[in-house]
């Protein structure tokens, strides 16, 4: 009989998230079983009933309601992930907090900084733990990364290119789903693929002084979605009964960044890029090696460290036992871990805050700095200057 306890969790968004978040912890204990502690789906929430079947059906049994309300007032529920659209973030998340629950929240965390800021304030004043979707952190490469970073394998950081480029919106008949309206998406790719990368640029590099920018929108019109269809619909664009819609938010960004820590960062994030199916990664230099990594190929690591490494072709770790959390998935070195894997991390780092009492992986004051930064590429592009960052 295990003695591990376990904490009720309660899933609010029963899409694309919310079935990630739903198999990270039908999975954590096949890859923590140290954990002292586990979580336990009860129930779920969603505005669409099909969405609550499909659900059911895959994860359950569970209660459904579409109330969201409804699930963090269930006293069963210790732990909530919010993965409903982004307009709701604040509002949601702040209400978990306050009720005393511990927080798995998607990123980009609302609409803006402000709505971030909101349910900061509420996690900071209720003392629980929060986790933020920031799963790319969660790559061993990218943790390996952070540690021959932080112990001067490549020197002094001088300068990286980092990108988030993805061709999710590339076709014009793809429709206008909650991603593309400032009501419900807020921004463009800087909510969705920008806090990411922000994200990821703090972690390996420390904070962002100042960025100057630029946006555009590509496709600026279309097809009116379907209630609940997903951001991967398609409409007949030879259907005269097809009406259009204005897309609200910028389909790009790239951006110049002066670090604290005087590198310099060229940033581009992209919705639209033909070509580019999940092209995330960067590239650091410093002063004595470079490092680089391409979330494509998640399991490699490129490295010109341990000089004299000039005209020395760059060398690829692997993941292997050892590397950040490689051994918890896989024996032996070579087998990559995918995308579900760096989740279920993130479910066990928010459980190991809850268990510490402090936090352990991305937070929310994470989210708040990305969400800052996301601002001052807006505010760059309107005043057509440098910005400060936070
Ligand atoms: N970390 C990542 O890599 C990553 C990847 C994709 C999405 N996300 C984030 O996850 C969130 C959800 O994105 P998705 O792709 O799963 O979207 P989705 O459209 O597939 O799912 C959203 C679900 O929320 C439901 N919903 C809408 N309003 C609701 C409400 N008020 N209460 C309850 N349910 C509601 C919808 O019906 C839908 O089922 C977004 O904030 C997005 O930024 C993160």
């Amino acid at each position: 009989m295990s003695d591990k306890r376990t904490l009720g969790h309660g899933i609010i968004g029963a899409g694309w998230m919310g079935h990630v978040h739903a198999r990270a912890t039908g999975r954590l204990t096949h890859h923590y079983p140290d954990l002292p502690v586990r979580t336990s789906l009860v129930v779920v929430a969603d505005t669409l009933p099909s969405h609550l079947d499909a659900f059911v059906d895959q994860h359950g049994p569970l209660d459904t309601t579409q109330d969201w309300r409804a699930v963090i007032e269930d006293p069963r529920v210790d732990v909530v992930s919010v993965t409903a659209p982004n307009a709701v973030h604040g509002e949601i998340g702040e209400a978990v907090a306050r009720a005393g629950k511990h927080l798995w929240i998607e990123k980009p965390v609302g609409l803006n900084a402000a709505d971030c800021a909101r349910v900061a304030t509420a996690v900071r004043e209720a003392g629980v733990q929060a986790a933020v979707g920031f799963n790319y952190r969660n790559f061993p490469p990218v943790e390996h990364a952070q540690q021959l970073i932080r112990s001067g394998a490549i020197g002094t950081p001088t300068h990286a290119t980092v990108r988030t480029l993805a061709d999710y919106a590339a076709d014009p008949a793809g429709t206008l789903s909650w991603r593309y309206t400032v009501a419900q998406g807020g921004h463009g790719i800087l909510a969705d693929l920008g806090s990411h990368g922000f994200d990821l640029i703090r972690m390996l590099l420390g904070e962002i002084d100042e960025l100057v920018a630029d946006t555009a929108t590509f496709i600026d019109k279309r097809p009116i979605a379907k209630a609940g269809a997903s951001h991967f619909a398609t409409a007949d664009l030879n259907d005269p009964d097809v009406e259009f819609g204005p897309v609200e938010n910028e389909d790009y960004i790239c951006a110049l960044l002066r670090m604290s820590n005087g590198a310099r960062v060229t940033y581009e994030a992209g919705r639209s890029s033909i070509g580019d199916q999940c092209n995330y990664g960067f590239h650091i230099h410093g002063t004595e090696g470079a490092l680089s990594w391409d979330f494509r190929r998640s399991d490699e690591l490129s490295l010109s460290v341990d000089g004299p490494f000039q005209g020395r072709p760059t060398q690829i770790a692997l993941g292997e036992p050892g590397v950040g959390e490689y051994q918890r998935f896989q024996p032996g070195a070579g087998v990559a871990i995918g995308y579900d894997d760096s989740k279920v991390i993130e479910l066990a780092r928010l459980l190991q805050s809850v268990e510490a009492g402090a936090p352990v992986g991305a937070t929310i004051e994470d989210a708040l700095k990305a969400a800052l930064a996301n601002e001052a590429v807006l505010a760059s592009v309107a005043s057509g200057h440098w910005e400060p960052v936070g």
